[in-house]
């Protein structure tokens, strides 16, 4: 475990001593892993670090807000509102991995346009030690690891919390004072909702997925999962009010891990599965079923692309 006064103090002066007197530019997610690399960015260089939030359709329910209100002590945050331009560039994209590398692409796209902006020469991200690992592995391209440093014309990544597992970069988190809504945040894919839709990504199945991750992670609450999510499967037939319909399949996931290499599946009583299933297919006429994951992984991924 690190000593997170220690950690902090040298990450600060490693950034300041990597920026210099330049610009930065960093990729805001929602997750603890960016909030704190910005964080860390922010105290080193202040608002000549411009921190990028995208909305790509693709976040969490209330995410776009929430950003707002975290970083409202950073004058220099940039949301962009790029939901259309995503949607367009998945449209018939079905495999997983072709998937992660459009998003990957739209990312440089939105970024490149701020970081010639504000005169950006370096990025900062928030890799931590299990994507390097991963993406070493070619287990699969992580869009926040693979991809970027190729395209964009840095002059240098600064990666501050490279060596860090998400336990460690959750102590770092409360260490800088950052809310218990983002130190205590479950884990969400650099593509966002795009591996919790099976298929092609439509902002319909976005939806499904954005809501039913929602009330998983209200009702799963208490469980403290390590992730817990709803993810969009495909159709299949059911029955809403007199008429069969043919309606998207949710899957219900929630697993037990340390890093997220390997996970268990969690042991969810009835009751709480039951109330998932009623509120999930209750608020969306389109959802004629829920279906709850069991599997470990290995053998499954945690997410489902
Ligand atoms: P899997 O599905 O591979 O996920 O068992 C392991 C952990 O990684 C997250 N994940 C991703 N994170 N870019 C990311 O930044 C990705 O492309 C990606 N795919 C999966 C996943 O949520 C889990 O925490």
């Amino acid at each position: 475990m690190v000593e997170t006064d220690t950690f902090i103090d040298e990450a600060v002066a490693e950034i300041e001593a990597a920026i210099g007197d330049a610009n930065a530019v960093i990729a805001l997610s929602g997750g603890v892993d960016s909030s704190v690399a910005a964080t860390l960015a922010h105290r080193a260089i202040g608002d000549r670090l411009t921190p990028v939030y995208v909305d790509t359709g693709l976040m969490r329910k209330g995410e776009t807000d929430e950003i707002r209100e975290t970083f409202s002590f950073m004058d220099s945050l940039r949301v962009i509102e790029a939901q259309d331009r995503f949607f367009e560039r998945l449209a018939g994209v079905t495999d997983p991995e072709e998937k992660r590398h459009v998003i990957g692409e739209g990312f440089i796209a939105e970024f490149e346009d701020v970081a010639r902006e504000v005169d950006a020469d370096y990025l900062v991200q928030g890799t931590i030690y299990p994507d390097r690992i991963e993406s070493e592995g070619n287990i699969k391209s992580h869009h926040n690891v693979g991809g970027l440093p190729e395209v964009v014309d840095f002059e240098g990544i600064v990666e501050p919390v490279r060596d860090l597992y998400k336990d460690e970069v959750r102590e770092v988190a409360r260490a800088l004072g950052l809310e218990e809504v983002v130190s205590e945040r479950m884990p969400f894919p650099g593509p966002g909702l795009a591996v919790r839709v099976v298929g092609e990504v439509t902002p319909e199945k976005a939806a499904v997925a954005r809501e039913a991750c929602h009330v998983v992670e209200e009702e799963l609450e208490e469980y403290e999962p390590w992730q817990a999510f709803g993810a969009v499967l495909g159709k299949a037939t059911g029955v809403k009010g007199d008429n069969r319909v043919h309606g998207w399949v949710v899957a219900v996931r929630a697993v037990e891990s340390r890093d997220g290499m390997t996970a268990r599946a969690q042991e969810i009583d009835w009751g709480t599965l039951q109330r998932i299933q009623s509120r999930i297919t209750g608020e969306n006429e389109n959802v004629a079923r829920v279906v709850y994951d069991v599997t470990h992984k290995p053998p499954a991924t945690i997410e489902y692309e």
